[in-house]
């Protein structure tokens, strides 16, 4: 199993529609055995997929003190997509994020890894998608993670947030993850303007991360989507959006197959 992780220290990027979309393609066009992981305590991935509620999830994963197999198949969820299952995601996991903050063994990064480890040869990929901030949580993905890709907002870029960001993954690779590489960044909400180009020219230029290729356009489908709980390819197969994570996933898998992109 590859684990990725979908992270960026700000909301409203695209997250967590990437995270489902790409999750939802590697399933469906791919087919690939995919666990898509909610670590958002707002659970946006959850209800993409109609499975938002009061039920364990994430959260159980966290609390509990080394979960059994058992206990770990007693969270996953079907989505009703072949091949992509669900691990959801509420408010449960704020109180998780405080439990494991407040656990004074060096151990807290390693719990998600340690029990994704039950799972590991059911997947071939979890995708983890997440809240816009580094707590214990993300830390937890970080370390359960072989892949991280960011997704960025061309409008509301700035290099600051970035290297904050590039400068966790690093500090999680040196501690606990050695194996954890940042793929790259790509843009959403892309639209052809000038200010784009340069934004995008500017981050190619900084050599902070590699930039993907692919973009995914401002395209009206992807809010509508997410109102109707349908993953892109199902709801609007034909849109820009759903083409567009069709060839983000494939240009991830390309990276995964060969090995290549930034290691160490
Ligand atoms: N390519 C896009 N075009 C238009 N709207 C988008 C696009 N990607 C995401 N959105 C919308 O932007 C908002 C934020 O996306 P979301 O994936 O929830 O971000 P995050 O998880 O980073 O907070 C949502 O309303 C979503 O529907
Ligand atoms: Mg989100």
């Amino acid at each position: 199993m590859r684990t990725l992780a979908i992270v960026n220290l700000k909301g409203g990027v695209g997250k967590t529609v990437s995270a489902a979309n790409v999750a939802h393609i590697l399933a469906t066009v791919h087919h690939k055995k995919v666990l898509l992981v909610d670590g958002d305590k707002q659970g946006s991935a959850s209800r993409y997929f109609s499975v938002y509620g009061e039920h364990d999830g994430t959260a159980a994963l966290l609390l509990a003190d080394g979960l059994d197999a058992e206990g770990v198949e007693r969270v996953i969820y079907r989505t009703g997509y072949y091949g992509l299952d669900i691990i959801t995601s509420n408010l449960e996991l704020y109180a998780a994020d405080r439990a494991l903050y407040d656990r004074q063994d060096t151990d807290t990064a390693r719990v998600l890894s340690s029990v994704l480890d039950h799972v590991r040869n059911d997947y071939d990929f979890c995708i983890i998608d997440n809240g816009p901030s580094v707590d214990t949580v993300t830390l937890n993905v970080l370390a359960a993670a072989d892949d991280v890709l960011i997704p960025i907002r061309p409008d509301e870029f700035s290099f600051s947030g970035l290297l904050d960001l590039v400068e966790q993954v690093d500090a999680v690779r040196a501690a606990v993850n050695p194996g954890l590489t940042l793929r790259g960044a790509f843009f959403t909400h892309w639209q052809n303007r000038e200010t784009f180009w340069q934004a995008r020219r500017s981050l190619e230029d900084s050599g902070i991360c590699p930039v993907f290729q692919t973009a995914i356009n401002y395209n009206p489908k992807v809010p509508e989507s997410t109102l109707e709980e349908k993953p892109l390819c199902a709801f609007a197969p034909r849109s820009w959006a759903a083409i567009q994570y069709k060839k983000l996933t494939a240009e991830y898998l390309a990276l995964t197959d060969s090995g290549k992109g930034k290691e160490g």
